[in-house]
């Protein structure tokens, strides 16, 4: 067996060290430069209703090559969408459009999808089990559901006759999906709003009657719709579930544990402002609370409260609802809290 190394996991130690993007396991856009990701995609249960155009998966025989035939065994389907689209701008948005319903099937923010399943460890180039669908990261605040809620003269556009998608163009890195309904032509652009649990829609119809956003107030008008769209948590993801075999908390281990769990997206460790704020110097140093006309003092109790609870105490100046709090491992929280605290500068 330890001959037969693949390929592709004797590249992995070596391009570990470049900016990985391919391979990377968490891989991450930014809002100057969205990722735009072809892949299987997950299904968070979504409804039959919004898969009209879809045909339902079967499983097929085996084959075998070498004699050319069937033999006994079945391969089922993959469980994901195949012919959607991810964006990711980083931890402020991401959403995936289904191309084969031409639409918007969910969003979400605080991470994007965790794709060890698919690649195995990085560092390692080795994966315990294989699966084409990445796992989600994040919260979601979107979710299709019944006919589309695009509206044009009064009638969801899923009764116009089939969504057909185009294709889509990037306008200064965003990408633009265009797709036609029957005789009119659409195109949709989201990208991330200042308000949590929220993204920018810019939606154009090539019709002049009336166009709107079911559901959404506000979002009606003719020819172009510009509107954001609020959600509340519908789900939380937290990417795939590891075994780190930590057996002893340390400080060591969190640092690991900061860079795996997508901590290093939002927060820095050298003082500057990021998504989050930075958790060098953090520890034993005062907080501005919203809403507490006290600072608090980030002690253990503190850092374990904001990576277990992140809206008991929400940081002065940064959104609630923004980073996804972490259901983990007590010897994993012990660990995260050592490394943010090896992080304390005396001052
Ligand atoms: C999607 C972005 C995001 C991710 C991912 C994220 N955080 Fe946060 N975090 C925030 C934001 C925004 C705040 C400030 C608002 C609040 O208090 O909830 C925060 C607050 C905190 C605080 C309190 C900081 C302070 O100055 O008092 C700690 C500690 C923390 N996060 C640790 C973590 C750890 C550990 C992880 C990974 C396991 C993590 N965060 C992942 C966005 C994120």
């Amino acid at each position: 067996m330890r001959k037969s190394l693949t390929l592709l996991s004797l590249c992995l130690p070596l391009l570990a060290k470049e900016p990985l993007l391919t391979f990377d396991n968490q891989p991450m856009g930014t809002i100057e430069r969205p990722l735009v990701l072809r892949s299987y995609l997950p299904d968070p249960g979504l409804e039959d209703a919004v898969f009209p155009q879809h045909d339902t998966a079967r499983k097929v025989s085996k084959y075998n090559p070498g004699p050319g035939s069937d033999v006994p065994g079945e391969i089922l389907p993959v469980p994901g969408l195949a012919a959607a689209i991810g964006v990711n701008f980083g931890p402020a948005l991401s959403f995936v459009f289904d191309t084969t319903e031409a639409r918007l099937m969910y969003a979400w923010q605080g991470g994007f999808v965790d794709m060890t399943p698919y690649w195995g460890d990085v560092q390692k180039g080795s994966r315990v089990s294989f699966d084409y669908v990445p796992r989600l990261v994040g919260t979601m605040f979107f979710k299709a559901a019944g006919k589309d809620p695009i509206e044009l003269g009064g009638k969801s556009i899923s009764d116009l006759g089939p969504r057909v998608f185009t294709g889509y163009k990037l306008d200064k890195g965003v990408p633009v999906f265009a797709f036609s309904a029957g005789e009119t032509r659409f195109t949709l652009a989201l990208t991330p709003s200042d308000k949590p649990l929220s993204c920018d829609l810019v939606l154009t119809s090539s019709s002049d009657a009336p166009l709107t956003w079911r559901g959404v107030e506000g979002a009606s008008g003719k020819g172009k719709l510009s509107f954001t769209l609020s959600g509340t948590e519908i789900a939380k993801f937290q990417g795939y579930q590891r075994d780190n075999k930590i057996t002893k908390a340390s400080a060591e281990a969190g640092e690991k544990l900061f860079g795996q769990y997508g901590c290093a997206a939002c927060h820095s460790i050298d003082g500057s402002k990021s998504h989050g704020p930075s958790v060098g110097g953090l520890a034993g140093h005062k907080v501005e609370i919203e809403g507490l006309d006290q600072p608090v003092v980030a002690d253990t109790a503190y850092l374990l409260e904001s990576i277990k609870s992140p809206n008991a105490k929400v940081v002065k100046g940064y959104p609630p609802n923004y980073m996804p709090p972490f259901g983990l491992p007590d010897v994993e929280y012990d660990s995260l809290i050592l490394y943010i605290q090896s992080l304390a500068q005396p001052e």
